[in-house]
């Protein structure tokens, strides 16, 4: 069913869960919300969280070995801070893209002021072959004041993940406006969770995927909570995502 490409759920490397007793909890509430494939993405920002992907891949197997008997699917991911030295540090294998193709990388910017010479940064990392995605856009403030600052990296065709809390209204009314305003637009190429603890900041695709069908349609809804990132998965290009009325976005 679901697939759920950005979460806080490995355990003690970041500000999410922080006991692997969580993890398990949240991976049984994940099965119950009809995710079946979960994609961990630890922070890995200098400075805050110097994480470095041995390290990860560590907590993984361990995570993998005591979830073998819950049946969902596993993989390994991060949420890279965006820096100016971004495609660098990838070709130095900094960083963990999501999936088992490796292709794409979900990067986070500052949330109050969008970071400069940003867009030849992300060139920069496509010419080393990564595809990256922008992580939950409709949290930043410089989008909530003007969503058109998006309008350059929806021409570079970057896809941009949206949070189902934000969808939700649990984070604010500001974030909330934006999602929606991004989603009617046919700028958003996929949601996800961006849970960090099973309890507080749960993953909430149920309700969301509800309300995305609602407003949007079933192909939509079904376009951004399996299609796009079962397609991010395996590497694949991602799929036209339709907003309100069946619009698409002009950049597609
Ligand atoms: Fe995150």
């Amino acid at each position: 069913m679901y697939i759920d490409l950005h979460n806080h759920y490995l355990p003690a490397v970041d500000d999410g869960v922080l006991k692997i007793e969580e993890t398990l909890l949240g991976l049984k509430l994940a099965i119950k919300e009809k995710v079946s494939t979960i994609c961990f993405t630890p922070h890995i920002w200098s400075g805050r969280y110097n994480n470095s992907p041995e390290k990860l891949k560590e907590v993984f197997e361990k995570v993998k070995e005591e979830a073998k008997d819950i049946k969902i699917k596993l993989f390994l991911g991060s949420e890279v801070y965006y820096s100016s030295t971004i495609a660098e540090d990838f070709s130095k294998g900094l960083y963990l893209p999501l999936g088992e193709k490796k292709k794409f990388l979900l990067v986070e910017f500052a949330s109050a002021v969008m970071p400069q010479g940003v867009s030849d940064g992300l060139y920069k990392l496509m010419l080393e072959g990564c595809e990256p995605i922008i992580a939950h856009p409709e949290r930043y403030s410089y989008v909530q004041k003007d969503y058109e600052c998006l309008f350059d990296f929806a021409k570079a065709q970057i896809p941009m993940q949206v949070t189902t809390q934000a969808i939700m209204g649990m984070l604010g009314r500001r974030a909330h406006r934006t999602a929606v305003k991004l989603l009617d637009e046919g700028l958003v190429s996929f949601i996800a969770s961006d849970a960090h603890s099973p309890e507080e900041r749960p993953l909430l695709f149920r309700e969301a995927v509800r309300f995305l069908n609602r407003r949007y349609g079933y192909q939509t809804a079904k376009r951004l909570a399996i299609d796009n990132p079962k397609r991010i998965l395996e590497g694949k290009s991602l799929l036209p995502v339709a907003g309100r009325k069946g619009k698409y976005s002009p950049f597609q």
